[in-house]
């Protein structure tokens, strides 16, 4: 039962304020911090921010934090719902009591927060760790899966301040033969890169973006795979360490066409099947196994006509928006073989756990990922291994906000072991991990 629930504003880590909750039950406090993307897809569920621009420039939640503790929580409370049964039915209560299709009234940061709350709360009443709460919540069964860590290291599109159109340039260690194996390569990669990084372009270019990946000074997207590529070949991982790409396309698409130049004074425009082409090149030319957004939400003919030869990973997120309702619509117009899941475009954890159950039924991969503007919070870290998705993206293996999620795993490896629970290391069976 729950006894209290409080909320308060405090910040992500582009310093924007964000929600956190906490929910009281017999066993304690329980917490959670909600997330914050920057290059939102069209269809997701309204984040509400208080728009006073003297404020922090509009974004501060004092509003959301309101609706929480004078609307949602007294309401909960009153309902005497049992957190260890009936996640579902709290979160169902919100979205009734916001009474919109997108959560617009509440806010889908309100609310998302008590779910995640609320979920924390379940695991401790139930007295099992929270990936085994959601596991039991989604019905997934079988060994636990570690994911391989799909890991952000170069930063481009919104996300940096540099000039390549591409948001995201990942390495994903599916060679290793654990967890925690797969984050010592990656920070081997990532550091190394950045001495690559540094040789080519000087000690300036060593910055970072929103999900702590590199920005320095390029372009084009061979020039980031070709840093990756010997960074990787430098530590004697060719092979076992693929590479990922999120485009985040939606930002530079305007008028059917897509303009690689849209943070340079020139435009460069590529048609769709143009872009697609280039698609194709850089999968062939590189070890690509998976390709998010590489097309806008609002352009999904080109979708359908891509997923007709992509014989890789192809993910929808913009696309979907964690929506079972767009999931529907992409499976049908055959648009894409995969879904990323992101709680807060959603905004309560059994809608993310259902849409994740329907992209299995239709035999697509998931992939989890965390927000550009992050929390300390490492919820999705307990939601992959849940699900066992067998990948999770959640930045560069740097910075608390990213870390927090990657050593949970390995904590949660270390607890498997120690307990002799069965689990194995996704690695090359990233997509689909049942079959392991
Ligand atoms: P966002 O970016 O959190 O800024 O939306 C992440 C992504 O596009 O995958
Ligand atoms: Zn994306």
């Amino acid at each position: 039962m729950i006894t209290a629930v409080r909320a308060s504003q405090r910040l992500d880590s582009r310093g924007n304020p964000t929600i956190q909750v906490d929910v009281k039950t017999s066993k304690g406090w329980f917490r959670s911090l909600v997330p914050s993307g920057a290059s939102t897809g069209l269809h997701e569920a309204v984040e509400l921010r208080d728009k006073i621009k003297s404020v922090y420039g509009g974004k501060g939640v004092e509003t959301a934090v309101k609706n929480v503790q004078d609307v949602i929580g007294p309401a909960l409370i009153e309902k005497g719902f049992d957190v260890r049964t009936q996640l579902k039915e709290i979160d169902q209560f919100m979205r009734k009591l916001d009474g919109t299709p997108n959560k617009a009234r509440l806010g889908a940061n309100a609310i998302l927060g008590v779910s995640m709350a609320c979920a924390r709360a379940g695991a401790a009443e139930k007295g099992v760790p929270l990936y085994e709460f959601l596991r039991g919540e989604a019905g997934v069964e079988g060994p636990f899966v570690l994911p391989v860590p799909f890991l952000n290291v170069l930063n481009g599109g919104v996300h940096s301040g540099n000039k390549m159109a591409f948001q995201e340039f990942m390495i994903a260690p599916v060679g290793a033969t654990s967890f925690e194996e797969s984050i010592r390569i990656g920070c081997e990669v990532y550091h190394r890169l950045k001495e690559v990084i540094t040789a080519k372009h000087g000690p300036t270019a060593t910055g970072v973006g929103d999900e702590e990946g590199f920005a320095p000074p390029i372009v084009l997207p061979q020039q980031a795979l070709d840093l990756l590529e010997t960074a990787v070949a430098d530590c004697g991982y060719t092979g076992k360490v693929k590479f990922a790409i999120d485009p985040a396309s939606s930002e530079f698409f305007r008028d059917g066409l897509y303009d690689l130049g849209f943070k340079q004074e020139t435009r460069n425009v590529l048609t769709p099947p143009g872009l697609g082409e280039l698609y194709h090149q850089l999968i062939y030319q590189y070890p690509v196994v998976l390709l998010e957004d590489p097309f806008a939400e609002e352009d999904g003919d080109s979708w359908t006509e891509f997923n007709k030869t992509c014989k890789i990973e192809l993910v929808g997120d913009d696309l979907l928006v964690t929506n079972v309702e767009r999931l529907r619509i992409a499976r049908e117009k055959k648009a894409c073989n995969s879904m990323l899941l992101k709680v807060n475009q959603i905004g309560t954890v059994s809608e993310a756990i259902a849409a994740a159950n329907l992209a299995t039924s239709f035999g697509w991969s998931i992939f989890v990922s965390h927000r550009s503007g992050e929390t300390t919070d490492d919820f999705i870290a307990d939601l992959t291994v849940g699900l066992g998705t067998g990948h999770l993206k959640s930045g560069a293996p740097c910075r608390g906000e990213r870390t927090a999620k990657y050593n949970r795993l390995m904590d949660i490896e270390s607890e498997l072991k120690a307990t002799g629970k069965p689990y194995q290391y996704a690695g090359e069976n990233f997509r689909f991990p049942q079959n392991l």
